[in-house]
């Protein structure tokens, strides 16, 4: 069968998934058929991840049921924050909490995926401990001991509870939940697909998870978030945003935040994400950072637009978060915590009919070579 190779498998379906859909053309992301924009105004992160693994809205019931495992499975085993314990304190965040993820497998055996209640509760482990191992390397990285959760608050305010030991603002629980719910999903992406590939082989979903943490790291993905801001502080001020746009575009280097493999408009994300941090500025006032932000925007519209590159879901968020005062190298992380929904809806819909990722490759080497010896060489 012939075949035509396309770098980055661009335009290559490589599941059928009720999950999420994007209109790239229309700007419209919907998860199980719901805008985001409905879910940001009206449902909770839980509540998001609920309807992303099993495909419907729970009941009143099933809401309060699936919350309190949730609350029931968020702490850590001590011999998990002593193993994390044992990382270099310099080392990044995500790569702490890929090998806590990984760790995890290890302390909750039961591999058979075939298994639908093991299933359910190594979904429930993974979405409920991922902020308390996040919390807590970011308080064992400077000495501090980690915050054990408090089972009372709920998903988004014990997340700043356990990072800071003090409550949060409500608006910032409010706003920080709905960056939960736009980052949990979001179709075949990078990390996605490397946990789909691993979950192919029958893997343990700790392993998936593992998988797709790494995949999320890298500045292309994920790691996008972290870079905007650093690239917004080396910037400085909004007169500046102008000349460096301008440099960066004639030395050929991208954007940090900007451009999509699907979206040909604005990423509908970057615009709720946008409103949330003026939303943020109202009350906490306002940030360099985003007055540089809007100017880059501008310019990048300017000399971008042709080639329909518009800011992505990254170029906002980290903003919210650093004004929210948490560190920059936890925003990947961040992503992360809200994507293992997504991820997990994945798994669980591909273990429905699975079958193992192979695929092909064009060859484009030689063939029939003589084998020259060493001293020959
Ligand atoms: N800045 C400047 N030019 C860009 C950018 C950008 N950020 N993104 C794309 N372009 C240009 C690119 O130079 C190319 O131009 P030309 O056709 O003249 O060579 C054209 O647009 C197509 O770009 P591409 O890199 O071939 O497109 P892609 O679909 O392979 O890349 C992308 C998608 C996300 C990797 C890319 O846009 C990028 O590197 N963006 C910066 C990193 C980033 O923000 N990543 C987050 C992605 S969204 C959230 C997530 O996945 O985590």
């Amino acid at each position: 069968m012939p075949h035509d190779f396309m770098p980055g498998l661009a335009g290559i379906p490589a599941a059928k998934s009720a999950v999420s859909d994007v209109d790239g053309e229309r700007g419209v992301l919907e998860y199980r058929g719901i805008r985001v924009e409905e879910l940001c105004q009206r449902s909770s992160y839980l509540e998001t991840a609920y309807l992303l693994l099993f495909g419907h809205l729970p009941t009143q019931q099933a809401l309060t049921a699936w919350e309190q495992d949730i609350v029931r499975h968020r702490r850590l085993k001590y011999s998990i924050i002593d193993l994390m314990k044992c990382l270099p304190e310099q080392g990044h965040p995500m790569d702490a909490l890929q090998a806590a993820v990984a760790a995890l497998g290890m302390f909750y055996p039961g591999r058979n995926v075939k298994d639908l209640e093991n299933n359910y509760w190594s979904a429930v482990r993974l979405i409920a401990k991922l902020p308390t191992i996040v919390a807590a390397w970011a308080r064992l990285r400077r000495g501090d001991e980690a915050i054990p959760p408090r089972d009372e608050l709920g998903f988004s305010e014990n997340f700043f509870y356990m990072l800071t030991e003090t409550a949060p603002h409500p608006l910032w629980v409010d706003i920080f939940d709905d960056c939960l719910i736009l980052h949990a999903e979001h179709t075949m992406n990078a990390s996605t697909f490397t946990g789909l590939v691993t979950a192919s082989t029958l893997a343990d979903p700790y392993t998936v998870v593992a998988s797709s943490l790494g995949a999320l790291k890298g500045p292309l993905h994920g790691g996008a978030n972290e870079e905007v801001v650093e690239m917004l502080r080396r910037i400085g001020t909004a007169d500046r945003a102008a000349a460096y746009v301008e440099e960066q575009l004639r030395n050929k280097r991208k954007l940090m935040g900007f451009g999509h493999r699907v979206y040909r408009v604005k990423d509908p994300r970057a615009t709720i994400l946008q409103s949330l941090s003026e939303r943020l500025f109202k009350t906490c006032g306002s940030s360099q950072l985003f007055d540089v932000a809007l100017h880059v925007e501008r310019k990048a519209a300017e000399l971008l637009g042709e080639k329909k590159v518009y800011p992505n879901v990254d170029f906002y968020s980290g903003i919210i978060y650093d004004k929210m005062g948490i560190d920059v190298d936890l925003f990947t992380p961040i992503f992360a915590i809200a994507r293992v929904a997504g991820w997990l809806a994945h798994w669980l819909e591909q273990l429905t009919e699975n079958k193992l990722f192979r695929p092909d490759q064009i060859y484009a080497g030689e063939h029939n070579r003589p084998y020259v010896p060493i001293d020959q060489r």
